[in-house]
Order: C-alpha cells, then structure tokens, then sequence
C-alpha cells in the first residue's frame, strides 16, 4: 500500500525517483509525486492518475536536484486526486508518507486552533504541519521530526525533506516496510527492494521507531531515545533482472512462466533425496522445540490464507496434528486458544501484511512459537518470527499472486516432510517417494505451462460471461477459492469457489446456460461424486470447464473444455491445479482489456488494516 521511495548523491534525482517509483507502482497507483530540492528551493510535482501522467508533467516542468522524496499512492485517507497526492508540504517541510495516522483528527484539529491551514484529506499532511511546528519553536530538522513521530498513534512509513536543511533526507518507520539502499557515495529510502535493485544490492532493514538521519556521506541511525544503533547491511542476492518484464506483456505472464524455476529455487538445497530428508538453515525448529507442540496454527491473508488452507490438509493427513487455520483479519479479534503449545505459522509473499503481522504479535504474546512463510528477506514477518522458511520465487511485481502462492505451497511440502519426520508419521520410504515427486513437479508445471494457447482460446470463449463457479474438492477445494479470486481481481468478473458437495446447498441455484463453471477433477474418493455435480450442472444446461488430474477422453465428451494435468501424489495437485486457473484469469483480464499487472483498487502488500 503506497510506495515510497527517496534518493540523496551526485546524480540527478528525478530520473532516479521516477525509475524508482515505476517498480513500486504495484503498491498502489492513483495518484502520484515527487519533491525535489532544486538550489535550495524545494519543488513539488504530482499528479492524479497512473505514474505516467506524472511523468508526462515533469517532462513540460523538469525539476533538477540531487536529493527528493517520491510517493506511489493508494488511497485511504481522502480520495484520489491531485490535491491528496504525496509529498504533501508544511513551510519548508515535505513529507511522503505510508501507513495511517490513527489520531490525525485530533492533531489536525490542534494545528489548526494553532493557525496552521490544510491544503488536503489526508492523514499525512498532519506530520508535515507537526514538523513544521516543532521547526518554529526552534527544534532542529532531526529533533522536529522525532518530536511530530511521538505525537502520533498508528503506522508509517515515511521520507522527510526541509528546504532549511538541504542536504539532507530523514525517514523513520513504524509498523509499514522501509529500507536503505546503501549506494557508493549515495543512499535511497524505498518501501521494497524491486525499486532499489538497479542500484544496490546492499541494504538496512529500519525497526519500528528506528530513524534514519542521511546526509550525502553519511548516516545515522538512532532509536526512540535519541540513541545511535548500529545495523547490519543485508546484501539481496536478487538480480535486477529479475524484476524486469524480461519480454514478456505483463509481469503476471512472466511470473506464471517462471514458476518451474521458481518451485526448484525453493526446494534446491534443502532436500537430502538419499535419507528423505529435509534440511534446514533458517527454520530454527529443533525437535526438542517441536516437542511440546500439541496445535498447529496457520494464519494468512488472501492468496496466502488459500496456500494456508491446502497446508492444513498436508499437515493433518501427513502429521497427524491438529491444524487450524485463520484469516489474519479475523484472527486476534476472536481471541484464539493460542499458548505455548501451539505452532504458529505465518504465510505472506510480501512479510508486511498488517493483519497478518497483527496476528503474530497475537501469536506471540500468548506464548506460541512462531514460523513465517515469506518471499521477502528481512520483511517484518520475518525478522519478529522465531524462524523463517524463505520461499525463493524471485521479486512478484504483478499485484495478483502467482508464483509466490505456488512457491508457498512447496514451503508447506517441504515443512509437511520436516514434521513428519520428527513426529514419526511418515516413514523414510514415503519421506523418499514424496521428495521423488517433488523433484518431477516443475517439469509437469512446465507441460502444463505448454498448453497455454489452449487455455487462451478457453478464456476467448468464455469472457464475456458475467459469473463464473468454480468447484474443487478435499484438498483442491482453496483452488477452487484461488481460481475464483484470480478471476475476479484481473478481469472484474463476479466468480465464486466453493467445496463441489457444497453445490447443492445453494451455488446450484445460480446455473443456467448463461453460467460457466469450472470442476477440478480428481481421480480419488470423490471422484464419483464429482461427476455427479457435472451431470447435474449439465442437466441445468451449465458450461462446464474441466480440470482433471489425470486423461479422460469419457469426459472430453461431456464436457464443454478441458485440460488435462500430468499425474502425482495429492498433496502435490494443488500446485498443477492452479496453473491452468492463472492461465485462465490472465487471458480474461487481457481479453478483457483490464490492466493485469495492476488491477483496479488493488495494492500488491497490505500494508493497513
Ligand atoms: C491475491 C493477492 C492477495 C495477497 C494478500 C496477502 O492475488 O495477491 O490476496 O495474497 O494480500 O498478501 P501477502 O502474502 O503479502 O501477505
């Protein structure tokens, strides 16, 4: 949810910030701006609208300068529009901002019996006018900024620039991402790494309340209490490229395509094939810590709540513990039965999602121990979880979640194979198959990837339709969800997934001929039952679009379309299930006509509640 991004050195900064901005604009995108301080003058440019409208103003009023501050925005304080676009200006102090200021009514209101006047809605103007103020009564730029961040409650993200001190750029964070990019003779402030990676690879992870106060030569880094702390520098090992479109129309088609590769990035390494074994530098679950747990807990938001509703199914059948799993959202408000004998797993690609992370600190405080499923090196989840299973898919750019959520449901194979060797439910022998067919799997990602053009002309059939049902069974049914939300976000139309024995008690009433409904079909103990559900969509004149784990010519017949996946076990055919789906959603949207990589109101990392 917005991105923010600043930049201090000997090259010119606008360039550099709308580069910049151009990575982060996944992150949200109704409006935009950057300031820059141009001999001695801070200058603002924003604009309402995608990041290219921006640009096209800057090209009629160029702004030239070695230090500014650029904002990505996604609206939640006010609405899209030019006078709500970040950086927004106080005097002689600018601010871009990320997060929500939970109290900003009543410091606006304290500002204003003041005499300060406000230009916007937003919730951000505030820190600027607080800085400000704090300037007046005669504190210096970095105590000004310390002073406005203890009058507020809630999170931020910020980037901070005064035209009274010009060489220099402050950002702090609180509960929203930020990092350093630590240049040669140049630093930047961004919310994500894709932004920065052109640059450096080299970076610091700011904490909650840590300030950084950088000027051309150097930086410092202070706590709450005006203490210096010394940080790591984390060097990234992703390639620019790597967060490029590399040829491909949209970043969502290329992180499709990528998922062979991505899959055997995040078991390379960790697998002992020889022993079935699973082997693990970060997880930091020794088995004298696993012992105690009786409970196993998996919270996750959105795509990653699907993956976390497939590893309930992995983890119960294999492991036999109790798995219960719950929206980060829901999670702290129904005051969970959570102590120390309970495993806490938390899944999100980007590491930053505010529920998500809510439900952690939840977590923790009862007494759990606590693992993080994350794509992001250093992201929150993982730096405040006890262990961490990285899943390496690569920077994911395109707002809708493929690889990263393909990629999780590995992390949860390979973990499902770490706890049943430690609790003695799956045997050597079993531990060794299962590795056997994880090892197959990218190459059946791969033939299925194959039959792109098939899928496309499915999608070219079936776009118009207005809804569209899709129905999974056992461990496929969060495919069924996954398959129904990728549509809906990347073509806007109406769809839903549900469990198929659920059809008959109410989804039924919707099919018609009018209705297109897509079954993913296993070959196991409702299989039977599953072709029951086709014939009665059929006998309702439904279309039905099959997905099947294995090939069925009988079926071809029956059915409208279908696409046939290569075999393997179970637990693994959610991942091949889903790749047909992407396929599907993404040549609706582009059909359609929609911006994929950036659906409407749609932001890549959540990072408000
Ligand atoms: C859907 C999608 C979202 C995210 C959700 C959680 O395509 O991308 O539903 O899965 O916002 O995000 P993370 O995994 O970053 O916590």
């Amino acid at each position: 949810m917005c991105g923010i991004l600043g930049y201090i050195g000997g090259r010119e900064a606008t360039p550099l910030l709308l580069d910049g901005l151009k990575r982060l604009e996944y992150r949200g995108y109704d409006s935009s701006g950057i300031a820059v301080i141009s001999e001695g003058k801070l200058i603002v440019r924003r604009s309402m609208g995608k990041l290219s409208q921006l640009e096209t103003l800057i090209e009629k009023e160029p702004v030239d300068g070695k230090i500014g501050i650029g904002h990505t925005r996604w609206a939640t304080h006010g609405r899209p529009s030019e006078m709500n676009a970040h950086p927004h200006k106080a005097g002689k102090i600018v601010v871009v901002h990320n997060g929500i200021i939970e109290n900003y009514l009543s410091l606006k209101e304290m500002l204003m019996g003041e005499g300060h006047t406000f230009k916007s809605e937003t919730d951000t103007e505030v820190l600027s006018h607080l800085i400000q103020r704090y300037i007046f009564k005669g504190k210096n730029f970095e105590e000004a900024v310390r002073s406005a961040l203890e009058d507020l409650q809630g999170s931020y993200a910020i980037g901070v620039l005064s035209e009274s001190d010009p060489g220099k750029l402050i950002a702090a964070r609180n509960e929203s991402p930020l990092i350093i990019g630590m240049g040669v003779d140049e630093f930047f402030i961004a919310s994500d790494v894709p932004a920065i990676l052109n640059h450096t690879r080299d970076v610091i992870f700011l904490d909650d309340e840590e300030m950084a106060i950088i000027s051309r030569g150097d930086i410092k880094i202070t706590d709450p209490k005006r203490k210096e702390v010394k940080k790591n520098i984390v060097k990234i090992n992703w390639s620019p490229t790597q967060a490029e479109k590399g040829g491909y129309r949209h970043f969502m088609l290329k992180e499709i395509f990528e998922q062979p590769q991505a899959i055997i990035d995040t078991f390379r390494g960790r697998i002992l094939k020889e022993k079935g074994e699973i082997y693990w530098e970060e997880i930091n679950l020794s088995p004298r810590k696993l012992e105690p747990i009786k409970k196993i807990a998996i919270i996750a938001c959105g795509t990653s709540w699907h993956a976390a509703l497939i590893g309930k199914f992995m983890i119960e059948e294999f492991c036999r513990i109790p798995v219960e799993v719950d929206l980060g959202s829901e999670y702290r408000y129904r005051d969970p039965i959570v102590n120390h004998q309970t495993l806490l797993i938390l899944i999100s690609q980007s590491g930053e999602t505010a529920d998500t992370l809510a439900s952690l600190r939840e977590g923790k405080k009862k007494g759990a121990s606590t693992i993080a499923i994350s794509n992001v090196v250093g992201s929150s989840m993982v730096r405040g979880s006890d262990g961490v299973i990285y899943t390496h898919a690569g920077p994911e750019i395109g707002v809708a979640s493929t690889k990263a959520f393909t990629t999780q449901l590995v992390a949860l194979y390979l973990l499902t194979l770490h706890l049943g060797k430690v609790f003695n439910t799956i045997s050597a022998e079993k531990r060794r198959m299962m590795i056997q067919e994880l090892i197959r799997l990218p190459h059946q990602v791969e033939e299925i990837l194959r039959e792109e053009s098939k899928i496309e002309e499915i999608a070219r059939n079936y776009m118009k339709c207005n809804d569209f049902l899709y129905l999974g069974r056992g461990i496929n049914y969060p495919i069924a969800l996954e398959g129904a939300l990728k549509l809906k976000e990347i073509s806007y139309i109406h769809a839903e997934g549900y469990p198929a024995g659920e059809m008959k008690h109410g989804p039924i009433a919707l099919v018609d001929e009018e209705m297109p409904v897509v079954v993913l079909i296993t070959r196991d103990k409702t299989y039977r039952k599953v072709l029951g559900n086709v014939e009665e969509i059929k006998a309702r004149k439904g279309k039905i679009l099959a997905i099947l784990d294995h090939r069925d010519e009988g079926m071809m017949e029956k059915v409208d379309a279908s696409v046939f996946l290569p075999g393997t076990n179970a637990a693994l055919t959610p991942i091949l299930f889903t790749i047909p789906l992407q396929l599907l959603a993404y040549y609706i949207g582009v059909f359609k006509g929609t911006d994929v990589d950036q659906p409407r109101n749609l932001a890549k990392s959540v990072t408000v509640e």
